[in-house]
C-alpha cells in the first residue's frame, strides 16, 4: 500500500513538471492546466487516503471535506466572474490563502516540537516566509484594489525597516526561549513578526510595481511551502513549492527587465519622475477619422496590430480577432506584436488573444520585429500607450528611458486607438502621437473596431 502511494505522489510530480512544461507553449497551456489540476486532486485524494487509513480523528475529516467543498464552490465562482483586469488582485489573494496554509502548518509541527536542527532550520524559514507572504499579499490586493492605506509612508525605506524589524526580532527570540524554553512559543513570536514584516514590506511600493511584488510575493509562497513540505516530509509539497519559487523568480526578473527596473530599485519603492515642464506640454497631434482608417486598411498589404491594456479596458479582443481574420480573408498580412509587460500582468494580451481564438502563429515577439518594423505598410496601436513611446528610446529625461518598446514609429503609417489624451500607466505623454506618420483615432476600442469591421466589410463588397 505504502508503495502505492509513493507512486501516486510521483505522478502527482510529473504532471506538475508536464503541466508547466505544455505551459511553455501557448498551443498547449490549456492541456498544461489541467495535467496539472489532475496532479493536484490526485495528491489531495491520496492525502484524504493517507488519513483515512491512518485512522485520524473523523472530525478532521468533516473539517477537511468542509474545507476541499467551500474551496472548491468559491474557486468554481471566482473563476466565472473575476474581469481579466481584475487578475493581479486575484493572483494576491491566492498567495495569501497559499502562504497562510504553509504558515498553519508550520504552527501545527511546531508543536511536535522536532528535535533535528534541520527540521527546526526548516521550520523558521517556512514560517518567516509564509507570515510575509500573507500579509504581503493582503497588503499587494488592497493596493491593487485601490485603497488608500494609512501606513504607506515611503519617508522610512524598505532596508531600514527591515533593519529596525531584525533588532526587534532578535531580543523577541531570546525572552521568548528563556521565558518559555520551547519551540511552540518560539514560532508564534516568529510568526507575528514576520506578519508585521509582510505589511511594512509592501508598504512603500506602488503603481507599475505592483504587479512586479506579486510575482515575488508568489515565488516567497512557493519557498514557503517547499520549507512546510520538508518539516512535513512531503515530497509533492516540495517540488511544487521549487516549482512555484523559481518560476515567480523568473518572472520577477523578466518583468523588472521589461520595464527597466532593478528589483532594488521596486523594493525601495522610488519611482523614476520625468522633469514637470515635460509632462505638462501641450501636444500637437493629428487626427483620423474612422472611414480614412478604413481606407488605409483595406490599401495595406502588411499591417502590425498592437494591443495594449485599453484593449483589455474595452474587452474588445473578440472584435480585434474579427477584423484580423477579415484582412487575411483579403490577403493581407496580419501580425499581432506583443509587447512582455503590455496590459497589467504577465502574458496578459496573450490570454486575451488566445480567449479570441487568435491563432499564435500570428503573434510575434516585441524582439522578432523591431529591426523590421519598417516593412509593415501600417500600425494600428489598439490601447497600447507606454510601449510604443519612443521616449523611452530618445528622452534620457523620461520616467520610462531605458524600457524596450516595440517601434511602431518606424513603420510607414500609425493609426492610435484611445479614447483621449490620457496618459499610459507610467503617466507621461507619448512622443509618437506628435510623429508625422502618427494619427490618432478617438473612441472606445471596441465601438471603433466594430464600425471599421463593418466599414471594410462594405468596402470588400
Ligand atoms: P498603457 O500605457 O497603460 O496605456 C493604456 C492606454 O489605453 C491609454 O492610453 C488609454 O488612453 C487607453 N485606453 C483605456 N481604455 C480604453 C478603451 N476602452 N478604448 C481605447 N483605449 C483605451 O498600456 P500599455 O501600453 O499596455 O502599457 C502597460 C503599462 O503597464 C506599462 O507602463 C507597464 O510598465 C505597466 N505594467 C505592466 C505590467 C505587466 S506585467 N503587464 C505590470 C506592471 C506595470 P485613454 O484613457 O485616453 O483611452
Amino acid at each position: 500500500m505504502e508503495n502505492l502511494i509513493e507512486l501516486g505522489y510521483l505522478i502527482s510530480i510529473i504532471s506538475f513538471l508536464a503541466g508547466l512544461k505544455f505551459m511553455s507553449s501557448p498551443k498547449r497551456a490549456k492541456l498544461g492546466n489541467i495535467i496539472a489540476a489532475a496532479g493536484m486532486v490526485l495528491a489531495v485524494c491520496l492525502t484524504i487516503g493517507i488519513s483515512i487509513s491512518a485512522n485520524i480523528p473523523r472530525t478532521n475529516l468533516l473539517v477537511l471535506s468542509v474545507a476541499i467543498f467551500f474551496g472548491g464552490v468559491a474557486g468554481k465562482r471566482i473563476e466565472g466572474k473575476v474581469e481579466m483586469t481584475k487578475m493581479p488582485q486575484l493572483v494576491s489573494l491566492f498567495n495569501a490563502t497559499g502562504g497562510a496554509c504553509a504558515l498553519l502548518i508550520g504552527i501545527i509541527e511546531a508543536s511536535q516540537n522536532p528535535q533535528s536542527l534541520f527540521l527546526q532550520f526548516c521550520l523558521f524559514v517556512g514560517v518567516i516566509t509564509s507570515g510575509v507572504a500573507v500579509t504581503g499579499s493582503l497588503m499587494a490586493y488592497s493596493k491593487l484594489s485601490g485603497k488608500k492605506l494609512r501606513i504607506e509612508n515611503k519617508n522610512t525605506s524598505i532596508f531600514t525597516r527591515t533593519i529596525l524589524l531584525t533588532l526587534l526580532f532578535i531580543p523577541a527570540l531570546i525572552l521568548t526561549n528563556i521565558y518559555a524554553g520551547a519551540l511552540g512559543p518560539i514560532v508564534y513570536v516568529v510568526a507575528i513578526l514576520s506578519l508585521v514584516y509582510g505589511i511594512l514590506f509592501v508598504a512603500p511600493i506602488g503603481g507599475a510595481d505592483m504587479p512586479v511584488i506579486i510575482s515575488f510575493l508568489n515565488s516567497i509562497t512557493g519557498i514557503a511551502t517547499a520549507f512546510a513540505g520538508l518539516v512535513y516530509g512531503s515530497y509533492v509539497m516540495i517540488v511544487g513549492g521549487i516549482i512555484v519559487g523559481s518560476a515567480g523568480i523568473l518572472l520577477t526578473a523578466l518583468m523588472c527587465k521589461a520595464m527597466n527596473r532593478s528589483f532594488l530599485t521596486v523594493l525601495s519603492g522610488k519611482i523614476k519622475k520625468g522633469s514637470k515642464k515635460a509632462s505638462e506640454k501641450e501636444q500637437i497631434i493629428q487626427e483620423i477619422s474612422l472611414s480614412e482608417v478604413a481606407l488605409e486598411l483595406s490599401y495595406s498589404s502588411k499591417i502590425a496590430i498592437v494591443p495594449g491594456y485599453g484593449l483589455a479596458v474595452a474587452q474588445a479582443q473578440h472584435i480585434c480577432s474579427h477584423l484580423q481574420k477579415l484582412l487575411e480573408g483579403r490577403d493581407t498580412e496580419v501580425h499581432f506584436i506583443v509587447h512582455p509587460v503590455a496590459g497589467r500582468m504577465p502574458g496578459h494580451m496573450n490570454v486575451l488573444l488566445a480567449e479570441a481564438s487568435v491563432d499564435y502563429s500570428y503573434l510575434k515577439e516585441m524582439e522578432e520585429v523591431n529591426e523590421e518594423m519598417d516593412s509593415y505598410d501600417l500600425s494600428l496601436i489598439i490601447g497600447a500607450n507606454d510601449v510604443v513611446n519612443p521616449a523611452a528610446e530618445n528622452d534620457e529625461e523620461s520616467p520610462v528611458y531605458g524600457m524596450p518598446i516595440i517601434r511602431t514609429h518606424h513603420s510607414r503609417k500609425v493609426v492610435v486607438m484611445k479614447r483621449g489624451m490620457s496618459t499610459g500607466y507610467a503617466g507621461v505623454q507619448n512622443d509618437l502621437f506628435e510623429m508625422d506618420n502618427c494619427f490618432l483615432l478617438f473612441g472606445d476600442a471596441k465601438d471603433s473596431l466594430t464600425q471599421l469591421v463593418d466599414q471594410l466589410k462594405l468596402i470588400s463588397n
